[in-house]
């Protein structure tokens, strides 16, 4: 059994961040609120720091490193299928970054964040609160904006239920992803199917590289922050 290192730092902190951050904006909007006297405000600083997270994330995706880069865990449509053909009958290959059907669901969880981050800034919740582009487009706009965040609302949470469900899976048939999420080391019984990046550990020009685009994602979060 090998144990390598496949998730950078940057990758584990944007992680945890979205759980934390998507678990404030949904309690913020699905209960009371407490202690919160406002908590549609609290919501939407949490969306405007999740905007900022995922614009980072899309930067990642295409110059971080190997296994954070979209083109090392999208794959084609045969490839993914033959995937979910050999996950069905209980031998799935390994994959030292996100499998293909891991790579797929990735894709759809960060587009549907990042169409809720963008839909909840035309938003108003026709009481006291208006979000920083909510004036800059006509009512119809505003009206599609909402029914699209409260649907998109719903589908991220199918999505999460998924993406939850798809741990458990790949636990019961004893692949333990959880823990590398937290410490970046995958372990591996077998040979992955995708190359590992062996460079990863030493590669501290990529953690400058991602300061570098984590201060360029802060820029449009502290805009709407003081909006
Ligand atoms: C990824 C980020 C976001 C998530 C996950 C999210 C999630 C949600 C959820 C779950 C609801 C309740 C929908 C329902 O009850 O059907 C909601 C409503 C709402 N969100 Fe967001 N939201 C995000 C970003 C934002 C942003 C950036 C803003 C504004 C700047 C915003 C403003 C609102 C408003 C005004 C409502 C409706 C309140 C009402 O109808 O009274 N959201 N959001
Ligand atoms: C709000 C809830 C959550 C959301 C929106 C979410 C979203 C995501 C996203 C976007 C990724 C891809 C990471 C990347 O490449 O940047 C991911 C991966 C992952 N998430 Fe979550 N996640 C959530 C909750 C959780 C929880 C509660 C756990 C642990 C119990 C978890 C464990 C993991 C693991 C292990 C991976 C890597 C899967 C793999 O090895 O391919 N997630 N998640």
């Amino acid at each position: 059994m090998t144990r390598l290192l496949v998730w950078d730092i940057p990758v584990r902190l944007f992680h945890w961040s979205l759980v934390a951050l998507v678990g404030l904006s949904f309690y913020t909007m699905k209960t009371e609120g407490a202690p919160f006297a406002f908590p549609v405000e609290i919501h939407a600083r949490s969306g405007y720091l999740l905007l900022g997270l995922l614009l980072f994330r899309w930067l990642w995706g295409l110059l971080g490193s190997r296994h954070a880069r979209f083109s090392s865990f999208l794959r084609s449509p045969g490839c993914t299928i033959d995937y979910g053909r050999r996950l069905l009958g209980g031998r799935p290959p390994a994959f030292a970054g996100h499998n293909p059907l891991g790579g797929v669901m990735v894709l759809v969880m960060l587009l549907s964040l990042s169409f809720q981050a963008v839909s909840g800034l035309f938003m108003t919740d026709d009481i006291f609160f208006s979000a920083p582009l909510n004036g800059w487009v006509g009512d119809d706009a505003v009206a599609f904006f909402q029914s699209f965040h409260h649907l998109n609302a719903n589908l991220l949470v199918v999505l999460i239920a998924g993406h939850l469900l798809a741990l458990v899976v790949h636990r019961v048939k004893g692949e333990r992803l959880v823990g590398a999420m937290f410490t970046g080391r995958k372990a591996l019984e077998r040979r992955p199917e995708d190359e590992p990046d062996a460079g990863l550990k030493s590669r501290v020009a990529s953690l400058w590289l991602a300061l570098a685009l984590g201060a360029l994602s802060a820029l449009p979060v502290i805009w709407l922050w003081h909006a």
